[in-house]
């Protein structure tokens, strides 16, 4: 697998009143040039889930992996990363286009 992700589980806010589990146990793979669909209901975690990535979010335990390296790891370049794995968010306008100059 290219890239991967092992037993990631993801919770914002641990330990407030806000505190809500967004990803639990989540082991799944992608081949280099393959496509791959992700469909669940609204709030079910797939955007939480595509910001693991590329370590925009980092999993509260668990592991994401590139080419079987630890993007997570201290020493990992993940501004080198982002070169290969880019994100589109949900809003592609509000990504590329302000309000204001
Ligand atoms: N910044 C945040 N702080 C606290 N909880 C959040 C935050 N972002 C998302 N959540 C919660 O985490 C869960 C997963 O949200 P997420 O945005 O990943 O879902 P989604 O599948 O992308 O939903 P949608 O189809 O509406 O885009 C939801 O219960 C959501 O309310
Ligand atoms: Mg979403």
């Amino acid at each position: 697998m290219q890239l991967q992700l092992e037993n990631v589980n993801y919770v914002y806010e641990p330990g407030t009143a806000f505190e809500k589990k967004a990803l639990t146990d989540i082991n799944l793979g992608f081949e280099k040039g393959e496509f791959v669909a992700v469909i669940g209901h609204t709030g079910c975690g797939k955007s939480t889930l595509i910001q693991h990535l590329n370590g925009l979010v980092k999993p509260t335990s668990g592991r994401v992996l590139f080419e079987d390296e630890d993007i997570n790891a201290p020493n990992y370049n993940r501004k080198a990363l982002r070169g290969k794995v880019g994100l589109v968010f949900q809003y592609p306008d509000h990504q590329l286009f302000e309000e204001n100059i």
